[in-house]
C-alpha cells in the first residue's frame, strides 16, 4: 500500500495501539500489522466463527483482535517459541483458549478437527505445505488467513530486484498464490494491507 494511504488508515483506525506497537519495536518481537488486526476484527464480525486456530500466535498482539468477536467458543493457539507463547498465555487467562507449543504442520498433521477461522502467521517458506495440510481442517463457510504473502512487497516488483536472500521465498510464495488463484475449489484474494494478506475460502 502507499506509505501516505497507510499513514491515513493508521491514523483512522489505530491510535490506540500505538503502546503495543512500541512495545514490540523495543523489544524486537514480530507481531502482526496494526491495519491487518483491524481487518481481521472487522471481518470475523460477519463470519462469527466458533472454533478458530492461529499458527504463530506470538505474543498474542493478533489475539487481542481476534478475541474481539463474541461468537468464538475455542480457540487453539499455537507457537514454537516457548517464551512469546508463556508471554501469550499470561496476557489472555482465559478458559475457551488452548495454547501448545508445537510446530504448526506437526499440529495439523496430529489433528483431525475443522475451524471456522485459521490465521497463519507462521514461517512463510512453509506456507504451500501449511496449506495442504488446512485443506483438510476447513469446512464450506470457513475463511483461512495467510500473512505476509506479499514479502514486503517484494512480490510486486521484478525478479533482477529481489534481493539474494529473498529470491527462494520469493518463488516459494509466487508459486503458492498463482496455484491458489488458478484452484477452481477455492476463493482466493490479496489484500494489500501490511505486507499481504492472503483470504481464502472454499467455492462450495
Ligand atoms: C510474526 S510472529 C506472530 C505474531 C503474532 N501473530 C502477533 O500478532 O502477536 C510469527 C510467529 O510464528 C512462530 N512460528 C514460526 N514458525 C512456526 C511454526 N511452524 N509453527 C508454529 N509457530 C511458528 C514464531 O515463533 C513467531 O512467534
Amino acid at each position: 500500500m502507499q506509505s501516505h494511504i497507510e499513514n491515513y488508515l493508521k491514523s483512522l483506525y489505530c491510535e490506540q495501539d500505538k503502546e503495543v506497537i512500541s512495545f514490540a519495536r523495543l523489544n524486537k518481537i514480530p507481531i502482526v500489522d496494526v491495519l491487518t488486526g483491524h481487518f481481521i476484527s472487522f471481518i470475523l464480525q460477519i463470519l462469527k466463527p466458533k472454533v478458530c486456530l492461529e499458527i504463530g500466535c506470538g505474543i498474542g498482539v493478533s489475539m487481542d483482535y481476534i478475541l474481539q468477536t463474541p461468537t468464538i467458543e475455542r480457540y487453539i493457539a499455537l507457537d514454537t517459541n516457548k517464551a512469546r507463547l508463556k508471554k501469550c498465555e499470561n496476557k489472555h487467562k482465559n478458559e475457551k483458549i488452548e495454547f501448545y507449543n508445537i510446530d504448526g504442520e506437526a499440529f495439523l498433521r496430529e489433528n483431525h478437527e475443522k475451524f471456522d477461522f485459521i490465521f497463519v502467521d507462521s514461517i512463510k517458506s512453509r506456507y504451500t505445505i501449511m496449506w495442504h495440510y488446512i485443506k483438510k481442517r476447513i469446512c464450506k463457510e470457513s475463511l483461512v488467513i495467510f500473512d505476509d504473502v506479499l514479502l514486503y512487497g517484494f512480490l510486486g516488483q521484478e525478479i533482477t530486484l529481489i534481493p539474494d536472500k529473498y529470491l527462494n521465498l520469493y518463488e516459494e510464495l509466487d508459486a503458492f498464490v498463482r496455484e491458489l488463484r488458478y484452484d477452481t475449489k477455492y476463493q482466493s484474494f490479496i489484500l494489500p494491507i501490511g505486507n499481504g494478506l492472503l483470504v481464502i475460502k472454499n467455492v462450495y
